[in-house]
C-alpha cells in the first residue's frame, strides 16, 4: 500500500553525502527516508541532522541519527519532507500532519528541498487539499473571522473534542480555497493576517520532486 511513499523516501536519500547536515520532514513518505538513513549511519554514514517535528525527531532517535542543536547549524544541505499537494512549478501545500512552520524554517534554511510524494499528491493547481494555517490560540476567533471574510471556510483542527495543538503550542485552521490560481498572492495575503504565524503554503522552496507509484517506480522533476 505504501510502495509509492518507500520508493520516493528511499530514493531521497541517495542525493545524501558523508559530512551533510540533513532536514528530516515529517509524515508517512518522509518516514521511508528517515528509515533508510537510519541503516545507512548504523553502517557507518557520518551526517548530523535536525528535525521537523517532534515525531521525526523521535524516530531519529530510535534511528540513531545523530541530531545536533540549531546553534551548530551553519546550513542544512539537504531537507527531505513530504507534502500534501504538489503541482507542475514545485509549490507545495503541506501542514497535514500539522508540522508546517517548523517544516518551512527548516526548508528556509536548507540549500535543497527534496520533496518525496506518491503519485496521489500531484495535482494541476493546488488548493483541493485544504490549506492548514497555524494560528496562535489567543483571540483566535478573531483570526477565524478574518478568514471566513476571505471566503477560506477555515475549520478548527481537532483531535476528538479538543483543538489540535501543533509542537509550537498553537492551532491549526484548514482552509479551504478550491483553486489556488495565485499561490504567491495568497500566500502573503494570509501571513498579513495578525495571529496567523504561518500558513502551508511553499512557493519557492522545493529543488526536486521525487514521485513514487505504486509499481515501485519513480519519476524525478527538477
Ligand atoms: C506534515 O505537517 C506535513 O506537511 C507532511 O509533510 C505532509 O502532510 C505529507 O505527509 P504524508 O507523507 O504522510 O502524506
Amino acid at each position: 500500500m505504501d510502495t509509492g511513499k518507500r520508493a520516493a523516501g528511499e530514493r531521497a536519500v541517495e542525493f545524501i553525502k558523508p559530512g551533510m547536515t540533513i532536514g528530516l520532514g515529517t509524515g508517512s513518505t518522509a518516514y521511508f527516508a528517515i528509515k533508510r538513513l537510519g541503516t545507512l549511519v548504523r553502517n557507518g554514514l557520518s551526517i548530523r541532522a535536525v528535525a521537523t517535528s517532534v515525531q521525526s525527531e523521535l524516530l531519529a532517535s530510535e534511528e540513531q541519527i545523530p541530531l545536533i542543536p540549531f546553534s551548530e547549524v551553519e546550513v542544512i544541505d539537504i531537507d527531505i519532507d513530504g507534502a500534501d499537494e504538489v503541482d507542475g512549478q514545485l509549490q507545495l501545500i503541506k501542514g497535514g500532519g500539522g508540522a508546517l512552520l517548523r517544516e518551512k524554517i527548516i526548508a528556509a534554511a536548507s540549500r535543497e528541498m527534496i520533496v518525496v510524494v506518491d503519485e496521489s499528491k500531484v495535482v494541476e493547481t493546488l488548493g483541493r487539499f485544504p490549506l492548514p494555517v497555524e494560528i496562535i490560540p489567543f483571540a483566535w476567533e478573531l483570526t477565524y473571522k478574518h478568514l471566513v471574510d476571505m471566503g477560506a471556510n477555515p475549520k478548527v483542527r481537532h483531535i476528538g473534542n479538543t483543538p489540535f495543538v501543533t509542537d509550537n503550542g498553537n492551532w491549526i485552521l484548514d482552509c479551504s480555497f478550491n483553486q489556488i490560481q495565485q499561490a504567491e498572492v495568497l500566500h502573503a495575503a494570509l501571513n498579513d493576517i495578525p495571529g496567523i504565524v504561518e500558513n502551508g503554503l511553499f512557493i519557492h522552496y522545493a529543488t526536486r520532486l521525487i514521485i513514487g507509484y505504486t509499481d515501485g517506480s519513480i519519476k524525478e522533476v527538477t
